[in-house]
């Protein structure tokens, strides 16, 4: 079988990679730029890095601080209407996800005639705009969305309360480990589990390919090891470094292979209860290593072994089981919270059937998924904490 996968755009890894910035915008031909960001990432002085590497390379730089969680529609159009008012020629987006979906969703927009509804009603519709998206330069602050290495924009319509996928590749990422440092121990773990989330569901989906599961696999040893210990010491540089290649390589692995019924369910989480992203990936997953087993129980095994995990039995369930409940012990370990302890009932999150069931990304999953699967999955989130 001949399958694809796709070198998005390059990256600078390593620690002071941002102080490379100017230079990297040089290279790509700017001469003004946005730089996209929000109050929280400003305020942790992040930004004079980029402005001192910008002023060094002689480029203009105007400052977009309004970025929001979840990147709705209203700050991608204000930015997007700053970018053409100032008629610059590139974008820069540094901080978490939510900065870099909403730079992604600029950068499409100031380059088309269109509002944002309307760039939204593009993609529900699939067609695509006129003019490829302004050139990017994506810098992770955190280290989970991988977004730096996606070619998609997750932007939040605010009239319907959906999640919409615009089409938005960066040119270059500048991944710099020395940004999370310090990160709070509860951003770290939401964060490292949302990369957990990426390669477990882009090694079950209905694509990966060997280049995506070689990095899948990596990444769940990287962060198996390396997460409780950033946890505990903030400051740890390698604990650093280990996620934000761990974080880098699930982008680069999920941009081709995809993630499916886990991120459908996230979604649905997020947009109707403002669950935070990584917590609602973290409960899902375990819930979608057994929901899988059947379809890929080799891979469930080696999921579990990338875990410090054996599993003898060659019965599929049970190895899915097995692995599903190792993670959930591991998750409890790091203190991650349960849907309960968020005070979310039973019926609240069965609630989400009907998200869930319109959610593209259920495509993507190699189990059909039909109501009782949905209805099941989102049962087992709560039943599986005591
Ligand atoms: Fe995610």
């Amino acid at each position: 079988m001949v399958q694809r996968y796709t070198q998005l755009c390059p990256v600078a890894f390593g620690a002071g990679a941002v102080s490379t910035t100017g230079d990297v915008a040089k290279e790509l031909g700017f001469c003004k730029v946005l730089v996209v960001t929000d109050e929280n990432v400003e305020k942790l002085g992040h930004i004079q890095k980029v402005v001192d590497s910008l002023v060094a390379a002689g480029i203009e730089m105007v400052l977009f601080n309004r970025s929001e969680m979840d990147a709705p529609d209203y700050s991608v159009q204000a930015g997007a209407a700053l970018a053409k008012g100032e008629a610059v020629d590139g974008i820069i987006g540094i901080g978490g996800g939510s900065v870099l979906d909403t730079a992604k969703g600029i950068s499409a927009l100031a380059a088309n005639d269109i509002n944002v509804a309307e760039m939204l009603d593009y993609t529900r519709k699939m067609m695509p705009l006129a003019n490829p998206s302004m050139k990017l330069i994506l810098i992770p602050t955190t280290s989970g969305t991988g977004s730096e290495s996606t070619f998609v924009a997750v932007i939040s319509d605010t009239t319907t309360h959906e999640k919409i996928g615009v089409p938005s590749p960066p040119s270059f990422a500048i991944v710099d480990p020395e940004l999370t440092l310090g990160m709070p121990k509860a951003i770290t773990l939401y964060t490292g589990m949302d990369a957990l989330s990426h390669v477990c569901e882009a090694l079950t989906s209905i694509q990966p390919n060997p280049h995506s599961d070689v990095l899948c696999y990596d990444t769940i040893e990287r962060i198996y090891k390396w997460l409780p210990v950033a946890a505990d010491e903030p400051m740890n540089l390698e604990a650093r470094e280990n996620l934000a290649l761990a974080s880098n390589h699930a982008g680069i692995a999920f941009n081709d292979a995809m993630v499916h019924l886990g991120h459908a369910i996230a979604h649905s989480l997020g947009a109707t209860y403002h669950i935070p992203h990584g917590v609602a990936c973290a409960l899902v997953t375990p819930v979608i290593i057994e929901l899988t087993a059947p379809v890929y129980p080799d891979k469930i095994k080696k999921i579990g072994a990338c875990m410090g995990l054996t599993v003898s039995s060659k019965e599929p369930q049970e190895i899915g089981l097995a692995v599903a409940n190792h993670l959930r012990a591991f998750q409890k370990e790091l203190g991650l919270p349960t849907f309960k302890e968020l005070d979310l009932t039973r019926e609240q999150i069965l609630g989400c059937m009907s998200y869930v069931a319109n959610e593209g990304l259920r495509f993507l999953c190699p189990v059909p998924v039909t109501e009782a699967v949905i209805t099941e999955s989102l049962g087992k989130l709560y039943d599986s904490y005591q």
